[in-house]
């Protein structure tokens, strides 16, 4: 794979450590983490495969739920960091250094569960990463992946009009949410900025590709889809008025048949 991916994690990895800080932002905790946990069900003695762990926060919740985690990530620095979360918190989890599209130190049908969460929009390489999914799975196996839903993607074909801020939530108004080039699949770039509002210190990329094009790709590496929701904030708080209204997330879920 082209390196400037790797590189670019590389570049951000300690940014984005602070960003997830052990839990993740306030829509990982209430929209997206609760619906996750729901599709992977009772992890407890399970072989679990975190494929792009990043800071690790999922993988060291799933090993403390009673899983058999092993994390992987492009970044060696966030493996690193994630390796060191583990060690202090006295949490065993096994760590590599890889890429999801090229599994090869994983043999076939290795794992139980694979959880792919906020990762498959960032690789180019949609088919091969589902493909190697499908091979490192056990027959039965389930494989749950996560992404901002791309209809409604922010950083892709749209953004919300804006009003006012609201005082009580320190977050503006969204008044409606314009999306155009839906179809047009492309990669893009982004800073993210992090808690304290700097930018990311190099800019990500993203692929943005239609819902259609990720389900007929499952579908084409072996998988039924047994679920795919669009999930809502799970409280009722007014600092998540547009995510009540529009989807933020999507997430699939795909059994080796
Ligand atoms: C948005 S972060 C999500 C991290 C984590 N899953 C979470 O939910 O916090 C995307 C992660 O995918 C990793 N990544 C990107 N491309 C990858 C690839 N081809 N193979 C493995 N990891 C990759 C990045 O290094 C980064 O840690």
């Amino acid at each position: 794979m082209d390196d400037r991916f790797r590189q670019q994690w590389e570049a951000n990895a300690e940014a984005f450590a602070d960003l997830i800080a052990e839990s993740g932002t306030p829509h990982h905790r209430h929209i997206l983490n609760p619906c996750v946990e729901q599709l992977l069900g009772d992890v407890k003695g399970k072989k679990l495969l975190d494929a792009g762990c990043g800071e690790g926060y999922l993988s060291r919740y799933y090993a403390g739920k009673g899983a058999s985690v092993t994390a992987v990530d492009l970044s060696e620095r966030l493996i690193e960091t994630s390796r060191s979360l583990a060690k202090r918190e006295g949490i065993i989890v096994e760590y590599r250094a890889t890429d999801i599209c090229h599994l090869d130190s994983i043999p076939d049908h290795e794992f139980d569960i694979v959880l792919a969460n906020l990762v498959l929009l960032n690789v180019p390489c949609l088919r091969e990463a589902l493909r190697e999914f499908y091979r490192v799975l056990r027959e039965g196996g389930h494989l749950v992946f996560s992404i901002v839903h791309p209809a409604f993607n922010l950083y892709g074909p749209g953004s919300w009009e804006m009003g006012e801020k609201d005082p009580k939530t320190g977050r503006r108004e969204g008044v409606y949410f314009k999306v155009d080039k839906y179809f047009d699949e492309r990669e893009y770039e982004r800073y993210w900025t992090t808690r304290t509002g700097e930018r990311f210190p190099a800019a990500i990329s993203f692929f943005h590709r239609t819902l259609g094009t990720y389900l007929n790709a499952l579908i084409a590496s072996g998988f039924n889809l047994v679920a795919f929701r669009e999930p809502q904030p799970t409280a009722d708080d007014a600092f998540f008025d547009r995510e009540h209204r529009i989807p933020f997330f999507a997430v699939f879920k795909g059994e080796k048949g």
